[in-house]
């Protein structure tokens, strides 16, 4: 099954507190957004990759060091100033409105072969599938320092990316989200508020999004785990 991926790639990682954008940070010599995508550079079901990035940015994204049969699947775009938006401007682009469209956070460069398969095969009886793992801790609603909720963990299930849609599903959604000044911190979330059913699958504890300092310790151990 062949699908296109937009890479929002625009942020600025306040979180990291780097002072610059977080993917170029580097993994054991490779900037985080080389990583990832390498991932869907080399997969062979992918026949694009829509990245959409900061105009000031581009001289660093053209300089990654990426085999020209990858750097000729990315269209660049322009990002946004929210993620939803980067994410819209990459969608706008597509021309070919029967694709299935994945979306995949340019932080996470760890997502495996594995997850994606998963996400694919649930597409073909599925308009939006999404992959999450089940909350380890227990998570609690607070409220100026007070406990004001224990949530059942049984039901609760961290979200990660890839999210898949049909172009459809996930345009409809964003346009909608737009006219009504909707913004979610994910895509499936604004699929969701538009009424459609979206299916989960199991995804990775070790696809983490990169976000903070501390995230770094862990990606190098992840990486060289996935190296060996
Ligand atoms: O900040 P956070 O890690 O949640 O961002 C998730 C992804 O969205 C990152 O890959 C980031 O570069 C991207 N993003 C974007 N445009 C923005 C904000 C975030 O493409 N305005």
């Amino acid at each position: 099954m062949q699908y296109k991926v937009i890479i929002p790639a625009a942020g600025s990682g306040s979180r990291m507190g780097a002072g610059f954008n977080k993917l170029f940070l580097k993994i054991m010599n490779s900037p985080i957004i080389e990583l990832t995508l390498k991932v869907f550079g080399e997969d062979e079901r992918c026949n694009e990759i829509i990245l959409p990035i900061k105009e000031s940015e581009q001289h660093f994204f053209h300089s990654l060091n990426l085999p020209s049969f990858i750097q000729n699947k990315i269209t660049y775009v322009k990002g946004g100033s929210e993620r939803q938006e980067s994410v819209f401007n990459g969608l706008v682009s597509i021309k070919d409105t029967e694709s299935l469209i994945l979306v995949h956070d340019g932080a996470r460069p760890f997502v495996t072969n594995e997850v994606i398969e998963r996400i694919l095969v649930k597409m073909n009886e599925h308009e939006a599938v999404i992959c999450a793992v089940p909350m380890k801790d227990t998570i609690k609603k607070v409220i100026d320092g007070v406990v004001v909720e224990t949530i059942d963990r049984s039901t609760l299930w961290g979200i990660q990316t890839p999210q898949a849609f049909t172009y459809k599903c996930l345009m409809e959604a964003h346009q909608k989200a737009i006219e009504n000044g909707f913004l979610g911190t994910d895509d499936a979330s604004l699929v969701e508020w538009n009424g459609s059913k979206v299916s989960v699958v199991n995804g990775d504890y070790n696809n983490i999004k990169v976000t903070t300092k501390e995230d770094l310790f862990f990606a190098e151990t992840i990486y060289e785990q996935y190296r060996s």
